[in-house]
């Protein structure tokens, strides 16, 4: 198995007046070719920045990454200058956002936005870009790609609209992709079929995929391996049967029992106790321990490290010293 992407103690935070929001705390988390993993966790813990720092894309001012590794095919992405992260980026890895509405220019075509992610990356004459524009607008399943070819955003679905981001995101053939909330924002019965659609492209393109989601139902029917994230961090990284039945760390647990038909048919009986803490003010020792069922004294102290847990897991969770 090749890694593709490995990132080693990433910390992205925000320096407002208020102090640093750590957005990002130390994260660890690994890809390999080929392979899908969820980026899960409740909404505000940093997974969208998590995501916006592999992409060289977090506002600056205020934030700021302050250390870490981003290993992409080998190379650190932290150390490449604007010009190479740019080459990389849309090219090598590209992203798919919650709300295509706000990434969609609203006085240019879906076709010629499409179009134009050729013209910028490539040599492609304005006729090929044109005609590969509508070849891959073909292929997200957008029906007439040369009639829709001329509609402006407006004049799509909000499910066409997440087709045509797909598109760009993809055009290029990039090694990763980085999907962000892909289906929050579409209905429920359109979710699927926009996640089935991205898992079939990926497996046809052969590229690796970070699924980010609040939902960890989204994620059970495509990821291999979840990274758990709670406040900043990787609290948990195991292969997906592996958290559905044996869950290790209690916020994992949580998260689980919080999801309706876990273990209610449907119905949600349980919401985690407490609340996220606020990213500039993150609770000493496990910063989990404040809410955590199963805390110790050493947790309200200590942060504990990540602990290897059976062959395939790794949980930063005092219990599993
Ligand atoms: N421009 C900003 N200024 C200050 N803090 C920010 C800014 N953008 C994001 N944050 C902080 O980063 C945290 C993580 O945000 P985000 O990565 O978007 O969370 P998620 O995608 O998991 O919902 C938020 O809780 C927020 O406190
Ligand atoms: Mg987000």
């Amino acid at each position: 198995m090749e890694e593709l992407l490995h990132i080693e103690d990433l910390r992205t935070y925000f320096f407002t007046g208020q102090g640093a929001v750590k957005a990002v705390d130390g994260v660890d988390l690994f890809v390999n070719t080929s392979q899908t993993i969820g980026l899960v966790g409740e909404s505000g813990c940093g997974k969208s920045m998590t995501a916006l720092s592999i992409l060289g894309l977090v506002p600056s001012p205020p934030g700021k990454i302050v250390s870490g590794k981003i290993l992409f095919e080998g190379r650190d992405l932290l150390s490449l200058d604007k010009t190479e992260i740019l080459g990389i980026r849309g090219n090598r890895i590209s992203m798919v956002f919650q709300e295509p509405m706000t990434s969609l220019n609203p006085v240019f075509t879906v076709g010629e936005q499409v179009a134009e992610v050729y013209r910028y990356h490539t040599d492609l004459s304005k006729r090929e870009s044109r005609r590969r524009a509508v070849d891959i607008l073909n292929q997200v399943g957008i029906p007439s790609p040369e009639r829709r070819f001329h509609d402006y955003p407006h004049q799509l679905s909000g499910g066409m609209r997440q087709r045509v981001m797909i598109a760009m995101a993809l055009s290029l053939s990039p090694r990763l992709l980085i999907a962000d909330e892909p289906t929050t924002a579409l209905d429920v019965t359109i979710q699927a079929q926009i996640l089935e659609l991205i898992d079939s492209l990926r497996k046809e393109h052969s590229m690796s995929m970070i699924l980010i989601t609040h939902d960890l139902g989204v994620v059970s029917e495509v990821a291999e391996r979840l990274f758990v994230m709670y406040a900043g961090t990787i609290v948990e990284a195991s292969p997906v049967k592996e958290i559905f039945d044996t869950p290790l760390h209690p916020y994992t647990q949580g998260l689980l029992r919080a999801l309706p038909a876990y273990e209610s048919g449907g119905k949600t009986l349980y919401t985690i106790p407490g609340s996220v803490p606020r990213l500039s003010e993150i609770p000493a020792g496990c910063r989990f321990s404040p809410r955590c069922p199963r805390v110790m004294e050493i947790c309200k102290r200590e942060e504990p490290p990540m602990f290897n847990q059976g062959a395939a897991s790794l949980v930063k969770c005092w219990l599993f010293r």
